[in-house]
């Protein structure tokens, strides 16, 4: 069986509901899954939650519930929200799934029982927030008590017996895994980053701690639970089978693409490629870390109370604005500030003015002129339209590049050239002129821009996928959009003529602040 396209968004904490920043992850992830998709490939994409951990149980007695209970009301937030914004994962996961409990107790014992794995003790500071040990090395010893480098927030210190796992032994073959072509993590100054920071030296890691029970048991020692990265980490194989089902394994692994914040790729880029070393299993082939959105160009996040939820970002500009805004707004890899003033714009320019304006346009000369049909022409690929043709043809194999680069804005700012190009065609083509000196040569036009819109829609899928399935509905070819074969849906001349079109409701009616 040939192998699937593998990818996955982080598992997320459920300490909270989710806001924007971790629909961003999300949102990638599911562009690239329908894009692939669409040109025929078997795709497995997950995602799921992270259960496990102290910040969890912490934030659960908080509460007054157990740790598992109030896990359980936060998964269907989750659900919800990744329904609500047309996420096509094929398989959600919680870390509390017996399976991948099961999965991670199995890799343990065999990293244990080879020696990868050795009983010590831990002495220094852990971020709870982060759920991550920070070397002395790393600490701001100005501040008492230190703070965490990644997030600021105040340490906590602890000296436990704890199991270590070799990491240090990996330095040699994780310097070669993130030297090798082409580049496994990107972008290529994240690689550069953890290739420096890997130079500067490796050492052993504690998973696992004993101060709290809210964890997976260690299978030789009861007293003390697995740290929640070595177990959350282990999700990407567990979901896929480990270590039982090898038939299902084999299929997907390795994962093609790991899509993660740049906050978490020592974990994803050292750790987890080391731990798999360890297991005799290949690291992932890539890992694409995206940077943060800000508010005010402060990390968005639950604890400084500056976030924003997809419903209220949904409630201006509609799902697919919202969608269309994370990819479009900043370049894929960079940080961005979030605003509901640059929500606004982009969807009113972009949505409403190009590509709404664009739509409304062509369906009103169809309507006009044609009576509603998209026109009989002798030559579909008629020269009259040489200049849509190029646009679009230019525009699919932008996307392909794009595409391959996780460089959503690139491939976005594609479609939108060729979306203007259109426009401004229908400002030199004139159709009302024709409609009276040349109406032969109007048929031609029109049937161009209708076959455009076509081939827009096709593009525009992945990111948007209501608003193509409303170009589709309104060109007369109602249910194709299921049927989008990429790339052979970007050639020219596919459109039938004497469908009807169905002039609909704006697609983007304007949005004021
Ligand atoms: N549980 C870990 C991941 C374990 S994977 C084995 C975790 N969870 S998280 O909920 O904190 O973050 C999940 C994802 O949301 C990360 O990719 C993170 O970068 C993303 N984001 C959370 N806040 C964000 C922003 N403000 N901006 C962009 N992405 C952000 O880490």
């Amino acid at each position: 069986m040939a192998k699937s396209f593998y990818l996955t968004t982080p598992l997320y904490y459920v300490n909270a509901e989710p806001h924007v920043g971790h629909a961003y992850t999300s949102i990638a992830a599911d562009a690239l899954a329908r894009y692939r998709r669409l040109c025929g490939e078997d795709v497995f994409f997950l995602t799921g939650t992270d259960e496990h951990g102290q910040k969890i149980e912490k934030v659960a007695r908080e509460k007054g519930l157990e740790p598992k209970a109030f896990a359980d009301r936060l998964v269907p937030k989750f659900k919800e929200t990744w329904q609500l914004l047309k996420i096509t994962h094929d398989y959600f996961i919680r870390t509390t799934d017996a399976q991948h409990e099961r999965a991670v107790r199995a890799l343990f014992k065999k990293l244990y029982d080879q020696g990868d794995i050795y009983k010590g003790v831990y002495q220094g500071w852990y971020c709870v927030p982060c759920e991550s040990y920070v070397a002395e090395n790393e600490l701001d010893k100005t501040q008492k008590p230190p703070v965490c480098p990644a997030c600021q927030r105040p340490l906590e210190f602890s000296k436990q017996d704890n199991y270590f796992f070799r990491l240090s032994k990996y330095q040699k073959p994780i310097l070669k895994y993130l030297e090798s072509e082409p580049r496994p993590v990107q972008p290529p100054m994240r690689c550069n980053e953890m290739l420096q920071r890997v130079k500067g030296g490796m050492e052993d890691i504690s998973i696992s701690r004993a101060s709290f029970g809210w964890g997976v048991q260690l299978p030789n020692d009861t007293s003390q639970v697995i740290w929640v990265w070595f177990d959350a980490l282990i999700n990407y194989i567990s979901a896929i089978g480990y270590p039982d089902n090898t038939q299902k394994f084999k299929q997907h692994w390795p994962a093609d693409v790991h899509f993660i914040g740049k906050e978490i790729l020592w974990f994803h880029t050292v750790i987890w490629p080391a731990m798999l070393m360890a297991a005799g299993l290949e690291p992932p082939r890539r890992v694409f870390a995206h940077g943060w959105w800000t508010m005010n160009h402060d990390k968005m996040s639950k604890s400084k109370g500056n976030v924003i939820y997809p419903k209220e970002a949904i409630a201006r500009v509609g799902i697919d604005g919202l969608r269309y805004f994370m990819l479009r707004e900043i370049p894929f890899g960079m940080d961005g500030n979030f605003s509901v003033e640059a929500l606004s714009r982009r969807y009113n320019n972009d949505l409403g003015n190009d590509l709404g304006n664009l739509i409304l346009r062509v369906l009103t000369m169809i309507k006009k002129y044609c009576q509603d049909k998209v026109p009989q022409v002798a030559d579909k690929k008629s020269p009259v339209t040489q200049v849509l043709q190029k646009a679009t043809h230019k525009m699919g194999q932008a996307i392909a590049q794009g595409m391959n680069e996780l460089q959503f804005h690139t491939v976005l700012e594609a479609i939108w050239v060729a979306i203007n190009q259109v426009n401004k065609y229908i400002e030199d083509a004139k159709p009302w002129v024709l409609a009276r000196e040349n109406p032969e040569r109007l048929k031609d036009v029109l049937y161009g821009l209708a076959e455009a819109l076509r081939i827009i829609a096709c593009a525009i899928s992945p990111f948007m996928p209501d608003t193509a399935e409303a170009i589709f509905e309104q060109i007369g070819l109602s249910g194709e959009k299921d049927k989008i074969k990429l790339p052979e849906g970007f050639s020219w001349g596919q459109i039938p003529s004497g469908v009807t079109v169905k002039k609909g409701k704006p697609l983007f009616p304007r949005q004021d602040d």
